[in-house]
């Protein structure tokens, strides 16, 4: 068996399936995916190990929407002996002893379902004497080594398990591709979390110190009741928060922050210009594109983050449409952009996006 499984949000399983054969079939890569909706995950069947493992190598997780993590999957073990599920483990990871590759590190996960969190206890309690057996065959570093390949053990019930592995430039560094995040208390919203997380996996530590220099000034349209405007007051940043609801008293005091009561469609910076426009509008995602569109092209925001709302239905086309719509505008300013679009942990039915000037 020889595939290509990637972690995703239950309920996504046909938008990463064709986000992943698309993605696969622009690399020369064609399969077939198999998956039952609302298990976290997809499998997609390639020829031969081969296509599977240049797969592994080429398709960053990072540049995917709806994917959590990739992994080259070479074993699928069923009715897993309870009194020994390590022996058979080990054999499948000897499997794909590798000359140039080792590996430095290892993964137990499980799906994100309510079955997969039942699993969270005993992959925790398991990853102990496995580790111990992968390195006492020499199929693991003894230091644990981010920048080698890593093992990962995938268990879909306690007797039946995926295993595989991923290659660093590729994977997630999260285990089940989950950036957990803490709440922070004195935040207004959940919401929050979803800008917290595409700050922390979507922006590198340089485009972090560019986009928030000291004393910068942002717009956040649909700002209510701030979560968003929390996470850029934190980072120093003036903002204009722009909302006809409320926004949190203690935001307020923190004398960063001016309310608008105000139209974000019609809204414009009042110095002209800010260094990032946020936006968290529930609004059809065309709609939202295009008037982040306006404001990177008319040179009022220099970056832009902000989230699309998924449709029930063809979602994986509605994003894909709405991007390159923008992606093209981009293209015909001055200015390189780089722009990552990804399906968080924290975002439900939306997908978030980074617009950053190089
Ligand atoms: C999901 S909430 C935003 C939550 C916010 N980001 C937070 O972290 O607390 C969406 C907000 O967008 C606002 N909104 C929707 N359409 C708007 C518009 N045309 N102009 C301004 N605000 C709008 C709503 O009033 C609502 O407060």
């Amino acid at each position: 068996m020889t595939s290509i499984l990637a972690y995703c949000r239950p309920g996504y399983e046909a938008d990463t399936a064709q986000e992943i054969t698309e993605r696969a079939a622009i690399l020369g890569i064609y399969g077939y995916c198999t998956f039952d909706s609302g298990q976290g995950f997809i499998n997609f069947k390639v020829q031969n190990h081969t296509d599977a493992d240049r797969l592994g190598l080429e398709l960053r997780v990072s540049s995917t929407i709806f994917a959590r993590q990739l992994i080259v999957a070479v074993a699928e073990l069923e009715d897993l002996d309870t009194a020994d599920r390590i022996s058979p483990i080990v054999e499948a990871v000897a499997s794909f002893r590798s000359d140039h590759w080792q590996n430095g590190l290892l993964f137990v996960e499980h799906a994100d379902t309510e079955e997969g969190k039942d699993l969270a206890k005993f992959c925790r309690k398991f990853a102990v004497p496995l580790r111990q057996s992968l390195r006492k065959h020499r199929l693991l570093t003894f230091k644990e080594k981010p920048e080698l390949r890593a093992v990962h053990v995938f268990f879909c019930r306690t007797d039946k398990a995926l295993v595989g592995y991923s290659y660093p430039d590729c994977r997630s560094e999260f285990a089940n591709g989950i950036c957990r995040l803490k709440f922070p208390s004195s935040a207004p919203s959940r919401s929050t979390l979803k800008l917290e997380e595409a700050i922390l996996t979507m922006l590198t530590a340089a485009q972090q110190q560019s986009v928030f220099r000291a004393g910068g000034r942002a717009v956040d349209l649909g700002a209510c009741p701030g979560g968003w405007t929390y996470q850029l007051v934190q980072r120093g940043q003036f903002v204009e928060a722009v909302d006809n609801g409320s926004i949190d008293d203690a935001l307020m005091a923190s004398g960063q922050v001016e309310h608008f009561a105000a139209d974000g469609f019609t809204y414009r910076p009042q110095f002209g210009r800010v260094d990032l426009l946020v936006c968290d509008m529930i609004e059809q995602p065309e709609r939202v594109a295009k008037l982040m569109g306006d404001w990177l092209v008319k040179g009022w925001a220099e970056h832009a983050i902000f989230n699309l709302k998924l449709p029930m239905k063809r979602r994986y086309e509605t994003v894909t449409t709405a991007i390159d719509g923008l992606q093209k505008r981009l293209q015909n300013i001055s200015g390189n952009f780089n722009l990552n679009h990804r399906h968080l942990y924290h975002d439900r039915d939306e997908i978030t996006v980074t617009v950053i000037r190089q």
